[in-house]
C-alpha cells in the first residue's frame, strides 16, 4: 500500500467496473485530511456532506485545522466555468488539500487538456495539493497527466488499452494481461518507473 505525501499526484486507470473508486475509497481516502470530491456522478460518494456555491467563497473558508472530507458537485450547465473557478480558488487559497477528479476525460483528451486542469496540476505541487484522478480510457488520457501522476494504479483494461500502454510502459502488458477481471488487483508504477502488482484493496 502507497503512502500519500502531500503534492503526489496519484492517477488511477482501467475499464467500468475495474474498481478505481472502490481502491480510492478504501485505500486512499482514509489518508486524506481535507478531501474535496469533485462529484460529476452523484451517486458514488453520498455519503459525503455537499457543498454548494461559488469555490471562490468556500474554499477560502476551509478549515485549516480540522479534518474535513465534502463532495462539490460542479453545476452541469456551467461546467467549464465551474471547473474554472473551482481551479483558480484551490490555487489561490488551496493548501493541504486533496482533490479527486473521478472522470479524468470529461475534462482532457489524449490532445489537450482544458487550460484550467494543466494549470492546477503545475501550480498544485508547490501549494501541496495532491490531485487524485481516475480514468476508463487511458487512451483519452494525455501523456502529460501521466507524466505528472508519480504514482500510478493500473487496473483491469481491455487488450487494446493494454497495447496503448506498452508504448509508455515497456513490460507493463504482459503484467496488465495477468489481472483478471473482478480480482481488482492493478499494476503500480511509482518513482521508481518499474511497474509492479498491487493486491486489491
Ligand atoms: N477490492 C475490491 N473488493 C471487492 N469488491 C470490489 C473491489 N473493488 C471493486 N469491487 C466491486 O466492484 C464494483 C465496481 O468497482 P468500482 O466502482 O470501484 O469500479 P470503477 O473502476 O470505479 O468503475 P467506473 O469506471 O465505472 O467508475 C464495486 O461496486 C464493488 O462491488
Ligand atoms: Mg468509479
Amino acid at each position: 500500500m502507497i503512502e500519500l505525501e502531500q503534492g503526489q499526484h496519484v492517477g488511477l486507470i482501467g475499464t467500468t467496473g475495474s474498481g478505481k473508486t472502490y481502491f480510492f475509497k478504501a485505500a486512499i481516502m482514509p489518508q486524506c485530511k481535507h478531501l474535496i470530491v469533485v462529484d460529476t456522478e452523484e451517486m458514488q460518494f453520498n455519503a459525503l456532506p455537499e457543498i454548494r456555491g461559488d469555490p471562490l467563497k468556500f474554499v477560502r473558508k476551509l478549515p485549516k485545522d480540522k479534518p474535513y472530507r465534502i463532495r462539490w458537485i460542479p453545476p452541469p450547465t456551467a461546467q467549464p466555468e465551474a471547473m474554472e473557478a473551482m481551479s483558480e480558488a484551490l490555487i489561490r487559497y488551496g493548501r493541504s488539500i486533496e482533490v479527486y477528479i473521478d472522470e479524468l476525460t470529461d475534462f482532457s483528451s489524449a490532445q489537450s487538456m482544458q487550460p484550467w486542469l494543466k494549470s492546477l496540476f503545475r501550480k498544485a505541487r508547490k501549494r501541496k495539493i495532491t490531485l487524485i484522478w481516475a480514468s476508463q480510457r487511458p487512451a483519452g488520457v494525455n501523456k502529460w497527466a501521466f507524466d505528472n501522476s508519480i504514482h500510478k494504479f493500473f487496473f483491469y483494461v481491455q487488450e487494446f488499452d493494454r497495447h496503448g500502454l506498452e508504448k509508455l510502459y515497456p513490460g507493463i502488458s504482459s503484467q496488465l494481461s495477468s489481472i483478471k477481471w473482478q480480482s481488482y488487483q492493478s499494476i503500480y508504477i511509482g518513482p521508481s518507473g518499474f511497474p509492479a502488482m498491487q493486491p486489491s484493496a
